[in-house]
């Protein structure tokens, strides 16, 4: 089977709701995939930033592997040998006192809404039914009906309605607009990613996640960080809210918590707020399950001993300055934080972000457009200097044929 015979079959028996970069990948090692013709990619994708920790990562595959012979699944019906290490070590990581594991990111952000509403409800006295959370424009937190119910994207909403209600929509980096909800008794929470990943990486200006921190805290609201995608040494220190000093309420964690290797997902919060949650009242049959819990143990094991951030923060700023000094009509800003970057497009003679993605390709080098004008840059964490010059030379070269 050649390139096109694998996607031929994909568009035949799979559903329509992606529209891939025509490549089809085969292997994966650090930095680079290959795909089943051999040739050899820089990822500059990592599975939406799960693959922080490189592609099959020896440790992470080590670790999953052992314990897949030994027991992988029981259930929450009952205690496994394997749970409370990982809850210790991730609760000791991240400075909270209790973790609830999920899976998929979206569920980590249901799980968030879930628990801020019994807080709501249990802690801070708003009346049953009442309780309002506070989520900004151009988020991205999933795909479920309550998490797209606070999307202001029409292709994530569109024809999906009727909505879950409870939910007060205003402006990113707007801390009048956020000052002016919080005046609403019924808000519980104020959910946020600390930098906008899907909706092209908009960075917010310095001390905005500081200040809303601060004016959460002055109205008794949760502030509840999504860092699905800018946590796990993503952004250059190991949570993008660090950036601040800010410490959230509710912290939810996916992606690389199982450096790309399954899905898991965390949240994290003290006992005031996650012990409102009682037995039956929330769960999932593979949360928490034996071999998700030692391959995160694994993943962030691997964040620390390799020094993950550091390497992030050091190469980001190599990345963006060189990214900068390229000349071409095309690149009309490049913006980012650590090695989440992104490069707003300006379409030139009819090429757009797509094009410059399809020739990136060509030499060698794989990144997706997200909203068509924004190419975001988001390689493996383990990418060493050497690799990041490389890399940015085929950026330069691909650009350099748009002229
Ligand atoms: C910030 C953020 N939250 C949540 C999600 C959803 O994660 P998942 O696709 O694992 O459900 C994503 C995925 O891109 C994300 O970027």
């Amino acid at each position: 089977m050649n390139t096109q015979d694998y996607i031929d079959r994909e568009d035949r028996f799979g559903a329509h709701n992606y529209h891939p970069i025509p490549v089809v990948l085969d292997r994966g090692e650090g930095p680079f995939v290959w795909d089943v013709e051999g040739k050899r990619y820089f990822d500059f994708l990592s599975a939406y930033s799960a693959v922080n920790q490189g592609h099959c990562h020896p440790r992470i595959i080590r670790a999953l592997t052992e314990q897949a012979q030994k027991l992988t699944l029981t259930s929450r019906a009952f205690y496994n040998s394997v749970l409370g290490e990982y809850e210790e070590y991730v609760t000791r990581y991240f400075g909270y006192d209790k973790v609830l594991p999920m899976n998929s990111g979206a569920e980590g952000d249901e799980t968030a809404l879930k628990l801020c509403r019994k807080w709501a409800y249990k802690v801070k006295g708003i009346k049953e039914g009442r309780a309002k959370i506070i989520a900004c424009e151009g988020n991205f937190h999933g795909r479920t009906i309550s998490i797209i119910s606070m999307s202001t994207d029409p292709d994530a909403r569109n024809h999906y309605g009727p909505f879950t209600p409870g939910f007060i929509i205003i402006p990113y980096n707007d801390l009048k607009a956020l000052e002016n909800a919080l005046r609403d008794p019924d808000v519980a929470g104020f959910l946020v990613e600390p930098i906008q990943g899907e909706a092209g990486v908009y960075v917010p200006d310095e001390g905005y996640l500081k200040k809303a921190y601060d004016l959460c805290k002055a109205h008794k609201v949760l502030f509840i960080a999504d860092e699905v995608q800018t946590g796990i040494a993503r952004t250059g220190k190991l949570l993008a809210c660090d950036h601040e000093g800010v410490r959230p309420d509710i912290l939810i964690l996916g992606k690389a918590l199982s450096g790309g290797v399954m899905p898991i997902s965390a949240v994290l919060a003290d006992d005031a707020i996650m012990l409102t949650i009682l037995p039956g009242e929330h769960g999932s049959t593979f949360g928490g399950n034996p071999l998700a819990a030692k391959v995160a143990i694994a993943s962030l094991e691997v964040i620390r001993e390799e020094k993950l951030a550091e390497n992030a923060d050091r190469l980001g700023k190599i990345f963006r300055e060189e990214l900068s000094k390229i000349k071409s009509g095309m690149i009309e800003l490049v913006r980012g934080k650590g090695l989440l970057n992104a490069v707003v497009i300006r379409p030139v003679n009819g090429k757009s972000a797509w094009d410059v993605c399809l020739a990136m390709k060509d030499n060698g080098l794989i990144a997706k457009p997200t909203h068509e004008h924004i190419i975001r840059f988001a390689p493996p964490l383990v990418i060493t200097e050497p690799q990041i010059r490389e890399a940015i030379d085929i950026i330069r070269k691909t650009f350099s044929q748009f002229k």
